[in-house]
């Protein structure tokens, strides 16, 4: 990355209306060259990725795949494919995020489009096998409106559309804020989870702190995705945990770059959780 990673997160934001010109050849190439290094996610999960040109019917196409709202002139498709396995959908959201937010330090604008694409125009272009699933792709162009997150409007709009600290955050269990001078460096990686994307910008995620330890947890919208007939019939993948792979991204990304040494691991403290909160990785802070 070029720019500070903080800078890039803050910067980020979903882009719905894209010049009609296509992606510029040397930034294609940055992309393929860094999608060509996403591999492998946290949990182990195998994943690949392409770069594909904008089709004359994927306008048409999204539609039928159950992806909200509308791309104006998208230039092109991110699209990847995840192995099926545990934990696959948080690993797909974790390195498709990192992409997103390569591109985004190029200057292009993106926007992450849940859908079924398993059996899409989009898993031709990728050949799709058996094995594997596309639980959401990103559309990717430059800004029509070149205001970015940094317009005026915009900045007061995407504040107001991020949950407080307070009901995201915890210290030792659920309910107990966690302060940000609690949260002591960690204070960073915890406001650039807050900027992440989620589908319909639910924010599922919730973090507690225990000692050195960042117990990440999906909070369930309730009446929403997973198990919902809305997602039954659209056959969606279960995009809050993609949510939870993307949050991680961003926390571990502004991790490192301060400094903040760490690993995921799996290691549920059994907290009693609210609503049913799910356990879904640990990050163990590391002597720096
Ligand atoms: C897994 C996932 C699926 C999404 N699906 C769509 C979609 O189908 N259509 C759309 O317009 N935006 C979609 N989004 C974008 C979110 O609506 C957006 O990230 C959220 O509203 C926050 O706004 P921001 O990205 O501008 O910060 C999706 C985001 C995620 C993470």
């Amino acid at each position: 990355m070029n720019q500070p990673i903080q800078e890039i997160i803050r910067h980020r934001y979903s882009c719905r209306s894209c010049m009609n010109v296509p992606v510029q050849e040397t930034h294609q190439q940055t992309v393929k060259n860094f999608l060509e290094t996403l591999q492998i996610g946290p949990f182990g999960t195998h994943a690949r990725f392409d770069l594909a040109a904008a089709a004359q019917d994927d306008k048409r196409s999204l539609k039928g795949l159950g992806t909200y709202g509308f791309i104006k002139n998208p230039a092109g498709f991110i699209i990847g494919a995840v192995e099926k396995g545990p934990k696959n959908l948080e690993d797909y959201g974790y390195l498709l995020e990192y992409a997103v937010l390569s591109a985004t330090d190029i200057g292009l604008g993106t926007c992450w489009l849940g859908g079924s694409f398993t059996k899409s125009s989009f898993a031709k272009r990728i050949s799709l096998r058996d094995e594997e699933i596309i639980p959401a792709v990103v559309s990717l162009g430059y800004d029509e409106e070149k205001r970015g997150r940094d317009g005026q409007f915009r900045k007061f709009f995407s504040a107001a559309r991020r949950m407080p600290m307070e009901l995201l955050f915890y210290a030792e269990t659920f309910g107990n804020i966690l302060t940000i001078n609690a949260a002591g460096e960690y204070a960073e990686p915890l406001e650039m989870v807050r900027w992440a994307p989620s589908a319909s910008n639910k924010q599922p995620w919730r973090i507690v702190r225990i000692d050195d330890a960042w117990h990440f947890y999906l909070q369930r919208t309730k009446g929403y995705g997973k198990g919902t007939i809305l997602f039954n019939i659209l056959r969606l993948a279960d995009l809050q945990r993609v949510d939870m792979g993307i949050a991680m991204c961003h926390f571990k990304l502004t991790a490192r770059e301060l400094g903040l040494n760490g690993t995921w691991v799996l290691d549920d403290p059994q907290l009693q959780t609210p609503d049913g909160a799910e356990y879904t990785a640990t990050w163990t802070a590391k002597e720096k």
